[in-house]
């Protein structure tokens, strides 16, 4: 039986995961190997006066201590690639996503963050290598640090200036609050929270001459050879960078961190293989988070319900090496149908490491501020919160006036408040009881923009039917390679098991980043794409229709015409002009019960409800939906780094004290799938659901909790103690 699209398929790489065939980047190992450890700033601002590596030098092992004073300096970096110098030579081009361009490993001795890398030991063995890091002395000249974000409030500044993600206006938005009759008027802050995935940065490099194999733990193999290449002056076709198989990222290995030049520095200098691991605690000062926020919602309404004005100002963390801005206001101008809003983003940049996305950037944190806002004011005008976000739906996009290639929201919010009883919700806080507990329901929309990038892919089938379909994307575990070969296999008219999909390797066809939630649209229009030349290009040899190829006509035609095999290669592109505006819509409604007397809450059951265009399979896609709800639960109740104001230090760094949901933390998650028909997003119909569940679940528990206790909490995470 000829698969489809949409068939709940266990993953193809499933099997090869659990019994731990699945080769991850660290366990690549080559003759010669040897082991690097990294040596980090204390101080969060200043200079280096000193590094003594004498000690360590004559350490059991140690082969070498590289630092600012001994180490090759690499070429200037930007993080986006594209600049005219890149013009200049055409060998280093493409993409490159160094992610600190400011702050270029071992450049100087100039301190920007505590944690930064200052020197790397390099030894036969990982212990030797940490023991030698652990003997290596360094002495600096402590400069004033910026620390807490509240302190330098008025040092905020648009880092994107023309960028109409951090910016946006229509109407007068001040006036129009100034004279609403019904008025919100809060700040809400989200904490700085890191990544965490299972398998933390780790990278093995070798040079032969001026050629070097990366297996890099990462989400964007492209750019990181681009990256390379251009930091080392080599041709980028002299860079190999595989990753077929990585332990999770959330966003945080999209981009080069100074751990993998750092690494590629070592290897070329000891001129024999390097292996690096981040260790867990180090991962938390220089491999990205989401950075601090805090956001100003105003919104401004008539008595019945109409919003008449938003005002939605944030401020976030940034710092001067990097250029990451989280654009809270994204969603603030697509979600509802508000005549006059002014929407703005800036950041304030602090001698704290490098903010980067984390699922959902900008949306998250953004929704967060925005949903409780609404919740407010379904409080303040005593109408329901669905009811109100169903008076204020955005029947076209609210900031350009395009209709929307598909949406369904109000499917989201039909079939979510149905499965979820929400009509049976009494609206006063504190009125809903089991026995001791506080009971609270609480809801939030969701959204998150259908994005798609260029993507080449190639296609071979071969003489015995069998095909195989590659390109250099990534497979993190949102199902990539399953979902790639039921898209062939159907295109194709072949069976599932015959199809084989490669990816993880730059000598394949390029893939974009896996991010943005836009593999699945991106990759997969071009495995549509490719699978449909295959089939023309056999259909060709007999002259036939290719709609009237089957699964055996592959085998027949290329045995009669005695071929080999027949490939086909396409380098697919979104259209330039876009008449539509693309985004997935979702709803989630959650209920929390909560302790009166200890503060404990616990999210006991949560339906969600998403519209994210055509599902490719339902069993992964599920799980990237439940994923993203988790997370977002742990973004409600646990998650927060803490930084100390004084030291300038993250605290809590392990897996001990920074607290993410375990199965214990989670109850009933209902997931309803909106069908949904999308002709215009792209041409597999994707919107793309690897973000979208986490946006407005952390709102949802906020609401829940609200009613539950009659107490408003704007900053996460809800701890116990804002409760008490
Ligand atoms: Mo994501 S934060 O786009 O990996």
């Amino acid at each position: 039986m000829i698969p489809t699209i949409g068939d709940p398929r266990d993953r193809v790489d499933g099997r090869a995961k659990v019994t731990g065939a699945a080769k991850y980047a660290f366990e690549n190992n080559t003759a010669g190997m040897t082991y690097a450890a990294l040596v980090s700033a204390t101080i969060p601002a200043g200079t280096i006066r000193s590094i003594d590596a004498s000690a360590a030098k004559k350490a059991a092992g140690v082969i070498a201590v590289l630092s600012h004073l001994n180490a090759p300096k690499l070429n200037p970096l930007s993080s986006q690639g594209g600049g005219s110098s890149e013009k200049q030579s055409p060998n280093t081009t493409g993409p490159t996503n160094y992610t600190e361009p400011r702050l270029i490993p071992f450049a100087d001795n100039e301190i920007h963050y505590l944690g930064q890398h200052i020197a790397v030991v390099v030894a036969d063995t990982l212990e030797h290598a940490m023991h030698g890091a652990e003997l290596v002395k360094v002495t600096y000249a402590e400069a004033p640090a910026k620390i807490a974000l509240a302190d330098f409030r008025g040092d905020a500044k648009d880092k994107m200036p023309n960028s109409p993600d951090t910016k946006f206006a229509k109407g007068d938005a001040e006036t129009a609050f100034a004279s609403a009759r019904v008025k919100i008027d809060q700040t809400y802050r989200t904490p700085y929270e890191h990544h965490n995935p299972m398998e933390a940065h780790a990278i093995v490099a070798s040079w032969d001459g001026d050629h070097v194999t990366v297996h890099d733990s990462s989400q964007n193999i492209f750019a990181v050879r681009g990256t390379v290449a251009k930091a080392f002056g080599v041709p980028r076709d002299n860079v190999h960078v595989l990753s077929p198989f990585v332990g999770g990222a959330f966003g945080s290995k999209g981009g080069s961190w100074p751990h993998v030049l750092i690494t590629l520095i070592a290897a070329r200098e000891v001129k024999r293989p390097v292996k690096l691991m981040v260790t867990r605690r180090q991962l938390f000062f220089a491999n990205g988070h989401r950075p601090l926020t805090e956001q100003r919602v105003a919104l401004g309404a008539n008595p019945d319900g109409k919003l008449v004005a938003m005002i939605h100002d944030g401020i976030g963390q940034s710092n001067s090496i990097c250029d990451y801005v989280e654009r809270t206001s994204r969603p603030s101008r697509v979600i509802y149908d508000v005549p006059n809003m002014r929407v703005l983003h800036r950041v304030v940049e602090l001698n704290v490491s490098s903010p980067t996305y984390m699922r959902a950037p900008g949306e998250n944190p953004g929704m967060f501020a925005i949903e409780s806002a609404m919740d407010e004011l379904a409080y303040a005008l005593g109408i329901d919160p669905l009811q109100l976000r169903l008076i204020n739906h955005a029947d076209v996009d609210p900031s350009s006036g395009k209709p929307w290639s598909s949406k369904s929201l109000k499917q989201c919010y039909a079939q979510g408040a149905e499965r979820f009883g929400w009509s049976k919700r009494n609206a006063e806080p504190r009125s809903m009881r089991d026995g001791r507990y506080l009971i609270g329901w609480g809801m939030a929309s969701a959204t998150y923009p259908s994005h798609r990038s260029p993507a080449s892919a190639r296609a071979i089938v071969r003489a015995d039917g069998s095909v195989l379909v590659t390109c250099g994307s990534h497979e993190m575990g949102m199902g990539t390679a399953t979902v790639m070969a039921q898209l062939a296999a159907e295109t194709l008219g072949v069976p599932f098991e015959r199809v084989r999909f490669e990816y993880g390797d730059t000598t394949l066809p390029q893939a974009p980043i896996s991010a943005g939630s836009m593999t699945a649209a991106s990759v997969g229009s071009a495995v549509f794409e490719v699978a449909n030349e295959l089939k023309k290009k056999v259909a060709a040899l007999e002259n036939v229709d290719p709609d009237s190829l089957t699964a055996d006509s592959y085998h027949t035609l290329l045995a009669k015409h005695y071929l080999d095999q027949v490939e086909a290669q396409v380098d697919a592109k979104p259209p330039q002009q876009e008449p539509y505006s693309s985004h997935a819509f979702g709803a989630h409604f959650a209920e929390v019960a909560v302790d009166p007397d200890l503060g404990i809450v616990r999210v006991r059951r949560m339906v969600s409800a998403f519209a994210g265009g055509r599902i490719l399979n339902r069993k992964t896609a599920h799980s990237q939906y439940l994923g993203g709800i988790v997370q977002g639960i742990g973004m409600a109740l646990m998650e927060e780094t803490h930084l100390d104001k004084r030291l300038g230090s993250y605290v809590n760094v392990n897996l001990g004290e920074y607290l993410l949901p375990v199965n214990a933390d989670i109850r009933d998650i209902d997931i309803i799938m909106v069908e949904e028909d999308d002709p215009h997003v792209n041409p597999v119909g994707a919107k793309g659901i690897g973000e979208i569940g986490i946006v407005g679940v952390a709102p949802a528990i906020a609401n829940a909790v609200y009613h539950a206790t009659g107490k408003r909490v704007r900053d996460l995470p809800i701890t116990i103690e804002k409760l008490l």
